[in-house]
């Protein structure tokens, strides 16, 4: 069964690193105020051996102080070509003007710079739906975007569990595996 852990990670990515296109938009959770929040986010990065899954947000978006009040996430991701869904659990760490922020923000690009650029802040009500969008024709966006990087976050989560459905129509597969304190995997199969 340890093969379904080795797998599942690596079935993130297409094997070049590359995140494959199943798990490219995946959906996190997390306590908020009032309700749980889930949205959708771009799956940057993945580690086996680390454990992580990286994704980028707006430091000024409310969904990081949430995190920062409430850091267990849960990652939720379907694959229909295989059939199989995918839910982590783990701590979220955010990084804002750290290595890992300074690091990611040359990975994010000037096309994905600019995302960054919005004001006021993500999540202001607005009179217009457009109103606030003037930054995408700012000279800033056809280049290096330093204000940009004034909002950037990195949003780092250390894993702790993971679940693996497999739907078949000769019996489904459920799986899940909590990490140690040991560091090692312990697995177990459960009714799907
Ligand atoms: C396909 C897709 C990908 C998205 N990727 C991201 C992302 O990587 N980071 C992010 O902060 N928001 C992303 N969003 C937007 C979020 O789902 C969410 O609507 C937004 O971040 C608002 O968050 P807030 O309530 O904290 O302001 C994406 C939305 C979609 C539909």
């Amino acid at each position: 069964m340890y093969q379904i852990l080795a797998n599942s990670w690596n079935g993130l990515t297409n094997g070049n690193g590359h995140i494959n296109s199943a798990f490219r938009n995946i959906t996190i959770s997390h306590i908020a105020d009032e309700y749980v929040n889930a949205y959708t986010v771009v799956l940057r990065k993945i580690g086996f051996n680390e454990q992580q899954l990286v994704f980028f947000t707006d430091y000024r978006s409310p969904k990081v102080s949430q995190i920062s009040s409430h850091n267990r996430l849960t990652v939720c991701g379907y694959n229909p070509a295989t059939q199989i869904q995918l839910i982590f659990k783990g701590v979220a760490t955010i990084h804002y003007r750290d290595e890992v922020a300074q690091h990611n923000w040359k990975v994010e690009g000037y096309k994905g710079q600019k995302s960054y650029l919005a004001k006021p802040a993500p999540s202001t009500a607005i009179e217009q739906p457009d109103d606030g969008l003037s930054y995408l024709a700012s000279p800033q966006s056809n280049g290096d975007t330093p204000d940009g990087y004034e909002n950037f976050a990195v949003v780092v989560i250390d894993v702790k569990q993971m679940e693996y459905l497999k739907l078949s129509p000769t019996g489904n597969r459920r799986a899940q595996f909590t990490l140690q304190p040991s560091g090692a995997w312990q697995g177990t199969w459960l009714i799907p």
